[in-house]
């Protein structure tokens, strides 16, 4: 429930990158040993991965700010579907289940919210590493005779959870693997960084063409997960749409550098130094004339959402263009319903401007899609009821208390 029209103004810290700490949980099974895990969000994803974990047969428990994955005793190689279907990105354990078990067994994760999600890329890659798979009923049976075996690897799209995968498998197989139009995304470079305090030998990791030279074994590490940058993205949308001022803490401006220009272009005045990111609203803020959305250090997909509603009520029409999944528009219907002016065809979101977004019931669609609903919310008239804002959890550390510090009116009702 919020009420919005209160500037949103203060110092926030921004909480670790989910879209890390999942495939990092994952690669945990590759140590066989104990990870100590820093700045692992609170998140319902995180507790998804955590429990594949305990059914895989690791011991995971949090000590105060860290989470301590002991996986010596893994050993199970079946997900079952229930998690498969609570979180999507669980096919990451794919990649560390075939290195760590030589067997993994798992259901299709399906399609979602943002329209259909193929793994194709995933399969084809690993099977070049030498899986043998075999798909039945939903289900896809993989298995391997000994270590994988290094290979070249072209992707035909730079697919994150793909480049994740084929890390995780390749980490540990025999020789040398190459991945060419790899995914540069920070979240891969925090990945290879865990890997590589682990013991793995993975070069360029953030480039397009990444190397991994296999080793026997992993061992024991300590690790600091990265902030999260969609997170840190939709506090400052926040505060932008609002005409407040906010401090972001534990933030990494560099890792947003597609993002940054744009708060700028719509006005806000912008100041960073290492660790923190500066913003100050402007009375209105102004239209932004197009934003295609690309994979990194394109734009990124997961800060549409967010921006949408912030440029909703900015003067003047902005363009949107949705590169990476077909159908991540949902959000627009709702956002109607609260006054926006947004028009879509296929790719393209026509957002014009209006000068009151008004409180109203409204239903979370998707993680970021629920997200930009708060931030619209904040700056709406009256007062916004969000339902189904399960999905905000999945990605958002009790997001009613980060707005809250601000000054923001946000409350879960349980009902
Ligand atoms: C990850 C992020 C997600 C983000 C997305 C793009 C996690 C947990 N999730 O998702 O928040 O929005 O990157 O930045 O890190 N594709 C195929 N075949 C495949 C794999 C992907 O066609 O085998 C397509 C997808 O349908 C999509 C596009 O490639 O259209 C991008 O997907 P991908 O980069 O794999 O995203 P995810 O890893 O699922």
């Amino acid at each position: 429930m919020v009420q919005g029209g209160a500037r949103l103004l203060g110092e926030l810290p921004v909480h670790g990158a989910k879209n890390s700490s999942l495939p990092i949980l994952a690669a945990s099974l590759l140590s066989g040993g104990e990870t100590v895990l820093y700045n692992c969000p609170r998140l319902t994803d995180v507790d998804a991965a955590v429990e594949i974990l305990q059914v895989l047969g690791c011991t995971v428990r949090r000590e105060e700010d860290a989470l301590v994955i002991d996986s010596s005793r893994a050993a199970h190689t079946e997900i079952p579907e229930k998690l498969m279907h609570e979180m999507r990105s669980s096919i990451v354990f794919l990649g560390a289940m075939l290195a760590r078990l030589s067997r993994a067994r798992l259901s299709f994760p399906g399609g979602c919210e943002l329209g259909p999600r193929p793994i194709d890329l995933h399969i084809a890659s690993l099977k070049r590493l030498g899986v043998q798979i075999t798909e039945e009923y939903g289900c896809i049976d993989c298995r391997t005779e000994g270590r994988l075996q290094g290979t070249k690897i072209t992707l035909s799209f730079p697919s994150v959870g793909a480049t994740e995968n084929i890390l995780l498998a390749s980490v540990l197989a025999q020789g040398e693997t190459v991945i060419h139009n790899a995914a540069q995304e920070p979240e891969i470079v925090d990945l290879a960084n865990y890997l590589t305090a682990c013991g793995a030998r993975i070069r360029d990791a953030g480039k397009s063409t990444l190397v991994v030279e296999g080793v026997e074994r992993l061992h024991s590490a300590e690790y600091t997960v990265m902030p999260d940058r969609i997170a840190a993205t939709t506090y400052l949308c926040g505060a932008a749409v609002t005409g407040g001022e906010i401090l972001l803490t534990s933030a990494h401006s560099g890792d947003m550098e597609s993002v940054l220009p744009v708060f700028e272009q719509a006005g806000c005045r912008l100041e960073t130094e290492p660790g923190r990111i500066h913003l100050i609203g402007p009375r209105r803020l102004t239209a932004v004339k197009e934003l295609r959305t690309m994979p990194y250090p394109g734009f990124p997909t997961d800060a549409q959402a967010p921006i949408m509603a912030m440029l909703a009520r900015a003067e003047g029409t902005s363009v949107f263009v949705e590169n990476i999944f077909e159908s991540r528009y949902k959000h627009v219907g709702e956002l109607c319903r609260m006054g926006a002016d947004i028009h879509t065809e296929g790719k393209v979101a026509v957002v014009r401007g209006v000068e009151k977004l008004y409180g109203a019931s409204v239903e979370a669609t998707d993680l970021r899609g629920g997200a930009a609903l708060v931030v619209a919310a904040l700056a709406a008239d009256g007062i916004t009821r969000i339902g189904s804002v399960g999905h905000i959890d999945r990605g958002y550390e009790a997001i009613e208390d980060a707005f809250s510090v601000l000054g923001g009116s946000v409350r879960r009702i349980r009902e």
